[in-house]
């Protein structure tokens, strides 16, 4: 003998498992990451281009930034090469929040999203932004 009802709870449960990530995304679609480069400084630039390539800035900049502060805090060494042989003064908050200036809607944009905390703003100060 076997208990229907046991199997069948187990068929509901099974499928309401396969399909979370189907409805749990459904009210959210809306709410995909929009980072804004639409800062005074960027609007002055040219050429519109962070410090890398954008994808390498996408994936890459928290590894960047690691880099910057052991460069700085440990070597005292404060000038990076980008790849295009520009310069720039290893800096979270006079470099990257220079042109970033808008961190709620830049940052915190994808972070709050993607469930990440930089603790950085402990001690580095952030942007002066209104609300
Ligand atoms: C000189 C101005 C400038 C500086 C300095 C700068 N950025 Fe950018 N950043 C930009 C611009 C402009 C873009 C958009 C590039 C594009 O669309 O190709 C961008 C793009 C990015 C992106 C990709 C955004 C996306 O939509 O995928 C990230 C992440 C980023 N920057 C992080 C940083 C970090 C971290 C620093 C400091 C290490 C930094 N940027 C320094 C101007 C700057
Ligand atoms: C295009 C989306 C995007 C933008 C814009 C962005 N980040 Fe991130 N950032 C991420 C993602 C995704 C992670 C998590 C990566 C991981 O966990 O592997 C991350 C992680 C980080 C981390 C490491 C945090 C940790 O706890 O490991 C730092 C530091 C960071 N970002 C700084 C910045 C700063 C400063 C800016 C704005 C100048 C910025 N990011 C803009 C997507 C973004
Ligand atoms: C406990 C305090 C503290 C926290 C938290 C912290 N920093 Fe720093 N950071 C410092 C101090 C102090 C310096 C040295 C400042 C100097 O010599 O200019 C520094 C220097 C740096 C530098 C190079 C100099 C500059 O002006 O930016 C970078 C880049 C940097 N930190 C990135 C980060 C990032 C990214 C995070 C978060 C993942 C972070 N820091 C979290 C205290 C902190």
């Amino acid at each position: 003998m076997y208990d229907s009802g046991k199997i069948i709870a187990g068929i509901v449960i099974f499928l309401l498992f396969v399909t979370f990530p189907f409805y749990y995304n459904m009210g959210k679609a809306v709410a995909k990451p929009d980072p804004s480069v639409d800062t005074p400084v960027i609007k002055q630039m040219e050429k519109k281009q962070c410090i890398e390539s954008k994808q390498a800035m996408k994936t890459l900049h928290m590894q960047l930034l690691n880099d910057w502060r052991d460069a700085v805090v440990r070597d005292g060494q404060r000038l990076y090469v980008a790849t295009d042989g520009k310069s720039y003064n290893m800096s979270l908050q006079n470099t990257c929040m220079h042109c970033h200036s808008n961190k709620k809607k830049f940052c915190d944009e994808c972070h709050n999203y993607m469930a990440v905390k930089p603790y950085c703003w402990d001690c580095h100060i952030q942007p002066k932004e209104g609300a």
